[in-house]
């Protein structure tokens, strides 16, 4: 494969001596193929869409694409339950075709990473239907995690482990007699039965999978559900307040030493791959333990993404960040939104507008303009601060939550399996307008997109916006382009700029300055030289409410 890459990709500011690997600041675009453009017109998003996108996502000013799943899958659980990780979907394409995509894609200066899922297969990977197909106690059955029941006939499931998507963790077989068999272990839909990373056929299968991808270019994996593959193998009841690393199936002490052996792999290539973890701790100090410099290189800021829109709840979390990856030497990372959480232009209108899962409910009203406008603060706030920036496709259109979608179209096992109380995460997933009018927005050549698109999505295409200097497109542009051209953000210089009181965070990078304000009143702008962006039309050296700016000192 040809690449025009350097594995550095900028001078570090503090000298030549110095390089700054790619990944340390990256802007990494998420892209949801199914809902990103569909090249053959089916109504699914495809990687030949992709393709034909990639010069939109080189105007934007990416560094790299990560792809949420593309292997073979019933889509149980939108690509995230895998039935062969050396495939992609016929509905996607083939691996000749993400071959393509990430040479072709490298050619434009964009890296690619993909998911990797290690916590659970789909239940028609062909391990699975081998394990049911044979008998109780047979080493088919080791590679997951069968059980007999408790209770009376073993009628109770093994533990009283909760899944995140609602409900138990355990699912019951049949016998081929048709009498009831053991149960299988599952921490999130049924369809996705979770591996036992005790046995050695799955350390030695996922490695060779890394390999498989690694071997075709791709520059890095973001691991899926990465506190959650190992179990205790005692499989106690879950309960109390265990010690650190002693929780039945999160975050286990034991998952370092796979994810060490992952580096090592992904260190052998001579240009090295890079680990994203996705790491849901609440503490710190846990989560900095992933990234240890022989384990993962990033891992997904969740806490920064759930923090509600406030001043000090925001500072309050880019300093812990910034403290925990202090302990390791790791750069943060910044999220705004993904493919699983509401999207910010929705969610910042909201009277509560932090986000998490079991608070999100249908109904909640939210204020569009309001939240539309902080998210555009939002994103010259994540897009300043150091680390590397992740992009959910659609937030750079300002897209919002679709909030209505009829209930018979929904896919999403969340809505299911919490008996239709949580809408799911369908409403984030819609599929993207491309053209202000025409079938499904541009999105496909014809056919119905798989999740019907609102009547007004043309407003917010990247037709309508391109041609419109104050959308949220443009917004995205520039910051992109001068985040790239400015030294001062490059690194991990950063400094709070004292005295702009509690209702404003304000920063220093190098000789950039980022302001940004909550509060009611409008607040005078920092001395500076010149303005280099803005998130809103200012009135002389005045920073209205829910505006951001970067100045340069
Ligand atoms: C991760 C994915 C999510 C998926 C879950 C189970 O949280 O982001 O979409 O449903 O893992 O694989």
């Amino acid at each position: 494969m040809s690449t025009t890459f350097s594995t550095v990709a900028q001078a570090a500011p503090d000298g030549p001596n110095s390089p700054v690997p790619w990944w340390r600041n990256a802007v990494i675009y998420q892209v949801y193929p199914r809902s990103f453009a569909d090249g053959n017109g089916d109504g699914t998003g495809d990687l030949a869409g992709v393709r034909s996108r990639l010069p939109y996502l080189r105007t934007l000013g990416i560094d790299a694409i990560w792809f949420t799943p593309w292997y073979s899958s019933p889509l149980a659980d939108g690509g995230y339950d895998v039935a062969d990780y050396r495939t992609v979907d016929p509905a996607f394409g083939s691996v000749d075709e993400a071959e393509r995509l990430v040479d072709e894609a490298a050619r434009l200066g964009i890296r690619t990473i993909i998911d990797i899922v290690p916590n659970h297969v789909s239940d028609q990977h062909e391990w699975f239907r081998a394990a049911l197909a044979a008998p109780q106690g047979s080493p088919q059955r080791q590679r997951f995690w069968f059980r007999s029941g408790r209770g009376s006939g073993g009628g109770e499931p093994p533990t009283n482990w909760e899944s995140s998507f609602g409900g138990g963790t355990w699912t019951r077989t049949t016998n081929p007699d048709g009498s009831p068999g053991e149960w299988y272990l599952h921490l999130f839909a049924p369809e996705q039965p979770d591996l036992n990373w005790n046995h050695p056929d799955v350390r030695r299968e996922h490695e060779d999978v890394l390999r498989f991808w690694f071997d075709r270019g791709v520059a890095g994996v973001r691991i899926d559900s990465a506190s959650m593959p190992v179990k205790d193998p005692a499989l106690p009841d879950a309960g109390g307040d265990p010690a650190p690393g002693e929780h039945p199936f999160l975050d286990r002490d034991e998952l370092h030493d796979i994810y060490r052996s992952w580096r090592a792999i992904a260190d052998s290539y001579e240009e090295p791959r890079v680990l994203v973890g996705e790491v849901w701790l609440a503490d710190p100090g846990r989560f900095a333990r992933y990234l240890r410099p022989d384990e993962m290189h990033t891992a997904f800021n969740f806490d920064f993404m759930t923090r509600p829109w406030d001043a000090g709840e925001l500072r309050a979390s880019i300093q812990s960040t910034l403290d925990a990856h202090r302990t390791v030497g790791a750069p943060a990372t910044w999220v705004l939104s993904n493919h699983d959480v509401t999207r910010p232009a929705t969610r910042y209108g909201r009277e509560d507008s932090s986000f998490g899962f079991a608070a999100r409910r249908f109904g909640t009203p939210t204020d569009l303009a309001t939240a539309h406008r902080r998210a555009r603060a939002a994103a010259l706030l994540t897009g300043a601060l150091p680390g590397s920036l992740y992009v959910y496709q659609g937030d750079e259109l300002g897209l919002p939550e679709v909030e209505d979608l009829p209930l018979d179209v929904l896919r999403d096992p969340m809505h299911f399996r919490s008996g239709g109380v949580d809408p799911g995460r369908d409403g984030c997933r819609v599929p993207l307008p491309w053209t202000a009018t025409g079938p499904s927005f541009g999105f496909g050549a014809a056919g119905e997109p798989w999740l019907p698109q609102p009547d007004g999505w043309g407003a917010y295409s990247v037709e309508s916006q391109e041609r419109d200097p104050a959308s949220m497109l443009s917004l995205y542009r520039a910051m992109l382009a001068i985040r790239h051209a400015e030294p001062g953000l490059l690194g991990d210089a950063f400094e709070w700029l004292a005295g702009t009181g509690e209702q404003t965070i304000a920063f220093r990078r190098g000789d950039l300055i980022c302001t940004v304000h909550f509060g009611p009143e409008p607040v005078t702008l920092p001395a500076h030289t010149e303005l280099l962006l803005a998130s809103t039309d200012l009135t002389g050296d005045l920073l209205p409410t829910d505006a951001a700016v970067w100045l340069r000192a």
